[in-house]
């Protein structure tokens, strides 16, 4: 069963070729460089160099998997959650392509994507990782910071989930602070300038951290360190630059670890997936180890580094699953973008 999947939530333009959980080909159009200088994405910027990439990249797709869109079982595409026009862009692609060719076409929830992303295989079936339900699903992104019990193919419930920012724009936000300057995305710049800072230099809260609930909340930990170099001038923050990129990760990172142990205990579950663009981070992913080890369990992150980010193959694979279920969309007209879509509704 082959699947051409879509996704333009954000700022990328992704398409990929799946069978099952291999992907046989992969194509992203970043708008990275676009957006950088305005250290965010800017919706408009990003709807239209979705519009003008997307043939580009589907056909590039199709052609490194040496298949054309007759030999494609099903169209699926992300319908949220994301920044509306963009999802617009892929909705109508997907849309399109499948009335033109008379393919059904399957919407995926993007989280539900970042969820499967810790499955999916190269096109030689690698690595193979079994399903042992139930697992708690961590997804933290740009967009996200979510606990969420997978308890089968296609079934989520949120567990706890962030009042405010997310994690991923917490994280962007603290690196324009700490730089004083427009960046775009934060999350890796901000890694590696915290390496060999002093992460006790700052003590910063852990927000919710003694809340009884597995929700997250990171707008005020950002006001803090806005405070904090308020006081200073700009010579102090100039020297200590490492030092505050190590304390805001480390706050950052401890109150998301406490959560997902907390959720560990409550749900008595140890099996552990964690998706989304922060992922890919290895002191994040250091800190998640250490703990599901002491809670002698097991955890999964996305096997290839382009899993964690936004792509299309860990739609495409999603997508397989409901296909299986016989989930497709039932009227092609009546399906609409959902912006603030849950993974659980
Ligand atoms: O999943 P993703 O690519 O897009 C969304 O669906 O939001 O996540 C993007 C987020 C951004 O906030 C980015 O700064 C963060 O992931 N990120 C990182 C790292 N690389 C990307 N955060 C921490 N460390 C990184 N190395
Ligand atoms: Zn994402």
């Amino acid at each position: 069963m082959k699947i051409l999947s879509i996704d333009t939530s954000c700022d990328e333009t992704a398409v990929a070729i799946t069978e099952g959980l291999k992907v046989l080909s992969r194509e992203t159009y970043s708008q990275i460089l676009l957006h950088e200088k305005w250290g965010g994405v800017v919706p408009d910027l990003s709807k239209r160099a979705h519009e003008e990439h997307i043939d580009e990249v589907v056909s590039n797709t199709l052609k490194k998997a040496k298949t054309n869109l007759k030999d494609v079982d099903y169209i699926a595409v992300t319908y949220g959650p994301g920044l509306a026009i963009a999802l617009g862009v892929g909705i109508n692609k997907a849309k399109e392509l499948s009335l033109m060719y008379d393919k059904p076409l399957i919407a995926v929830n993007h989280m539900e994507g970042h969820v499967y992303s810790c499955f999916v295989q190269n096109s030689e079936g690698n690595p193979h990782r079994e399903f042992i339900f139930p697992y708690l699903a961590f997804l933290v992104s740009g967009g996200h910071t979510e606990l969420v019990l997978f308890s089968d193919h296609c079934s989520y419930k949120i567990l706890g989930e962030t009042l405010d920012d997310a994690a991923g724009e917490a994280i962007d936000k603290a690196t324009r602070l700490i730089l004083d300057a427009h960046v775009y995305p934060g999350g890796p710049i901000l890694e590696r300038l915290a390496e060999g800072g002093d992460s006790d230099f700052l003590r910063l809260p852990r927000p919710m951290a003694h809340s009884d609930n597995l929700n997250f909340s990171y707008s005020g930990l950002k006001t803090s360190l806005f405070y904090t170099l308020k006081k200073h001038d700009h010579g102090w923050r100039e020297t200590h630059i490492s030092d505050l990129a190590a304390s805001f990760q480390e706050a950052v990172f401890e109150s998301l670890t406490i959560k997902l142990q907390r959720a560990m205990k409550q749900y008595q579950i140890n099996r552990v997936i964690v998706g989304g663009g922060v992922s890919v981070n290895k002191l994040l992913r250091k800190k998640i180890r250490t703990l599901v080890a002491e809670e002698k369990g097991e955890v999964y992150f996305p096997p290839y580094t382009y899993l964690n980010g936004d792509n299309a193959a860990m739609i495409g694979v999603a997508a397989y699953f409901k296909a299986e279920k016989g989930l497709i969309v039932k009227d092609i007209h009546m399906m609409e973008r959902s912006a603030r879509a849950r993974i659980d509704e």
